[in-house]
């Protein structure tokens, strides 16, 4: 998939799951609400939504919340065909570098990743989003 704006009716109301669920955020510190949400292969859709502490560094992404929520409702063997995100900011929220390897273990390579940007809302494969992710397989 090529890096595009414009975007498809299906990653348009996962993004609306991924509003939805920034409506949760626990963001006392920032201020900075974001909302993610994944299709998983399987056709389920699962959201999460930040979760800041009080230490900062404990903080957990939107993306990495959805991710382990999917995992633990659906179990290990999950794949994940898109992911939607958004905050309530009206700014700009690419996944961060620690999600994008996070969703690694789990997504299809060529997932649509939809996110606010500067110019709109954009959407990437994910293989163009972390092209090298650490991973020990020679080849
Ligand atoms: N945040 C996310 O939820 N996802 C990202 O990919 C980047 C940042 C959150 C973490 C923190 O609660 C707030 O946004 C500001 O960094």
């Amino acid at each position: 998939m090529n890096d595009q704006y414009a975007t498809d009716p299906e990653l348009t109301s996962l993004l609306e799951f991924a509003q939805q669920a920034a409506l949760n955020s626990y963001s006392p510190y920032s201020k900075f609400r974001v909302g993610a949400a994944l299709k998983l292969t399987s056709g389920e859709i699962v959201t999460g939504t930040n979760v800041e502490n009080i230490s900062y560094g404990l903080t957990i992404c939107a993306e990495r919340s959805a991710l382990v929520r999917a995992v633990a409702t659906y179990g290990p063997e999950i794949r994940i065909e898109a992911v939607a995100i958004a905050n309530l900011n009206k700014a700009a929220s690419p996944p961060c570098g620690a999600c994008r390897q996070v969703l690694a273990e789990f997504i299809l390579p060529e997932a649509p990743v939809i996110f606010p940007a500067a110019n709109g809302v954009r959407t990437m494969a994910f293989d163009k989003l972390l092209p090298l992710a650490f991973d020990m397989k020679l080849k």
